[in-house]
């Protein structure tokens, strides 16, 4: 999934400042029938429900509510978000004030400019696009564990509709708006109100997440009651800091990686700890994120090329025709034989200097992750396939309970835009949704503010 967003991005960050001298596309909602005339209430309820049938879908699913909600930003009436809700239960969603106290959840994409309906149709959402573009139902989608949001945002992503002088111009502004939003929504949907919600998203979410939390705590009257917010793979501080801080609790999910073992476990802790990365943040923090420079791990994106993001996925795409080629290589008589060996090595940490950084990784925690990885355990290959060889890639992690295909395409636009969907969503009838869009934050790259940020990384998606 990564590489084609990559070309994308490094194309549009180059756009921006062009792109800004042009008029910026225009949406707006569209009125299907039986819209209510009124403010927003319970009876908006029946007018989201999805009650069309889907196209590919064959199979009975949870009730469902969508379409757009305006954020109610002066003088920006077309601003709207694009949601879809998926009930845990029966009439959960609808249940009335005070009636729950059932938590409810709510997914962001990343970007920044990415739809969130990615999430719904190829990650965690009940629908799942398949390669061959049927729709399977995902029987771990979290509208299992709660009443279940996605949301477009900020406006113009997506199908969230937005006029062409009304896109977000910074971060804070992308947190009221969708303030604005939430409080339509749960005018709605009233149990929502007091229940306790979760703000979940992932990559460039990273980053609006924590805004939307600043917002939060800046207001008097909050619409929602947030109880959590969790952030996967998320966009935080520079592109090498967010890569290498978490590397450990990415062995921690996947000890596969290292294989289950507990010394190299002892290992990448202390590497861990000696690089800085077990920080702990405090609420409110005092300053900024702090900027981490450890030794071997110099600031930002100027970080040595070794292992820099382009760097190491060239280099991945190496190592993984290297060990394609190693398992593959039948003709040699003592490949069986030395592709077992090669499986069985345990990485001798003998010799090691206790309480050092590693003189060749340095802080590049999690280049030396994959490469142990790689070179040791192999989490990832069915060895009898070596077609199924394809590293680790954080958007589509097979789990022990379900093993995913490898996926092959990652295109909604021909089930979104197809006009049953659509006229069954709510969805505006003014723009095709895409992917991602550039987001043009008005902002000129170069200074440290996290909106720039995204411009400079080459892997930055969803
Ligand atoms: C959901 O509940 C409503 C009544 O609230 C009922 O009419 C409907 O049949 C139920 N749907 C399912 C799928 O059980
Ligand atoms: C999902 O659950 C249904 C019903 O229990 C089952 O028939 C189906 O095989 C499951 N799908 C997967 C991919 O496990
Ligand atoms: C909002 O959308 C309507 C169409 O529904 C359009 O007529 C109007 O010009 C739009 N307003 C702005 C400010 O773009
Ligand atoms: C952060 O907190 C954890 C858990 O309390 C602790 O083990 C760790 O040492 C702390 N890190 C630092 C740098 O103080
Ligand atoms: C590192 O220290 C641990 C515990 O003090 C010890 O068991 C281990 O043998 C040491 N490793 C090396 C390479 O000296
Ligand atoms: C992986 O193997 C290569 C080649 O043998 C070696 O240079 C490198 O240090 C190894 N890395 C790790 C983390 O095991
Ligand atoms: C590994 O691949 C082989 C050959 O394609 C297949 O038969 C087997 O089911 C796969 N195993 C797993 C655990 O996916
Ligand atoms: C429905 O699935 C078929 C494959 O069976 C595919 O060709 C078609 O494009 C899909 N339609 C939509 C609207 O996604
Ligand atoms: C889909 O709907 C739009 C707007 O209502 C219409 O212009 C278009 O012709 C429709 N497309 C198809 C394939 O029916």
């Amino acid at each position: 999934m990564l590489r084609p967003i990559i070309t994308f991005l490094a194309l549009a960050c180059g756009l921006v400042s062009a792109q800004r001298s042009q008029k910026l596309p225009s949406s707006f909602p569209h009125d299907y029938p039986g819209k209510p005339s009124g403010a927003f209430g319970p009876e908006w309820q029946k007018y989201f429900e999805v009650t069309d049938q889907l196209p590919n879908v064959t199979f009975p699913f949870a009730r469902n509510f969508a379409g757009n909600i305006p954020v109610d930003r002066p003088n920006h009436p077309n601003n709207t978000l694009f949601f879809w809700a998926f009930e845990k239960e029966n009439g959960s969603l609808t249940a009335n004030a005070g009636e729950s106290n059932e938590p409810w959840g709510l997914w962001l994409n990343g970007g920044p400019g990415s739809s969130s309906l990615i999430a719904a149709l190829f990650e965690n959402g009940l629908l799942q696009i398949q390669n061959d573009y049927t729709i399977a139902a995902n029987n771990w989608s979290w509208n299992q564990l709660a009443d279940y949001v996605w949301i477009d945002q900020p406006v113009g992503v997506g199908f969230s509709t937005v006029d062409s002088d009304g896109y977000v111009k910074d971060e804070d502004q992308m947190a009221t708006d969708f303030f604005g939003f939430l409080a339509n929504l749960v005018k709605v949907f009233p149990s929502l109100q007091n229940r306790p919600l979760y703000i979940t998203g992932e990559s460039y979410a990273g980053t609006y997440i924590p805004y939307l939390v600043k917002a939060y705590f800046g207001m008097t009257n909050p619409p929602v009651k947030l109880a959590k917010f969790v952030i996967g793979d998320g966009t935080l501080n520079t592109d090498a800091v967010g890569e290498n801080l978490p590397a450990l609790s990415v062995i921690e999910t996947y000890p596969q990686l290292i294989g289950y073992d507990p010394e190299v476990y002892g290992y990448f802790k202390e590497q861990s700890q000696l690089c800085g990365y077990d920080l702990n943040l405090t609420y409110p923090q005092n300053g900024h994120f702090p900027n981490l420079t450890p030794p071997g791990l110099p600031d930002g994106n100027s970080a040595d090329s070794r292992f820099s993001s382009s760097t190491r996925l060239r280099s991945k795409q190496a190592l993984l025709s290297e060990a394609k080629a190693r398992l593959s290589d039948e003709s040699e008589p003592a490949s069986k034989e030395k592709r077992d060996s090669w499986l069985q090595e345990k990485r001798d940490l003998s010799g090691r200097p206790n309480g050092t950084i590693d003189t060749f990784y340095g802080c590049f925690l999690w280049a030396e992750m994959m490469d142990y990885a790689l070179n040791f355990s192999l989490p990832w290959v069915n060895i009898s396939n070596v077609d199924l060889l394809q590293g680790l890639d954080l958007y589509d992690l097979p789990d022990g309970l379900d093993p995913e295909t490898v996926r092959s395409q990652s295109d909604a636009a021909f089930f979104l835009n197809d006009n049953r969907t659509r006229t069954a969503l709510h969805a505006p009838t003014s723009k095709n949704w895409v992917m991602s869009i550039r987001y043009p934050f008005g902002n000129v790259q170069g200074s440290a503010d996290p909106s720039k940020f995204a411009c400079q990384i080459s892997n930055l998606q969803f």
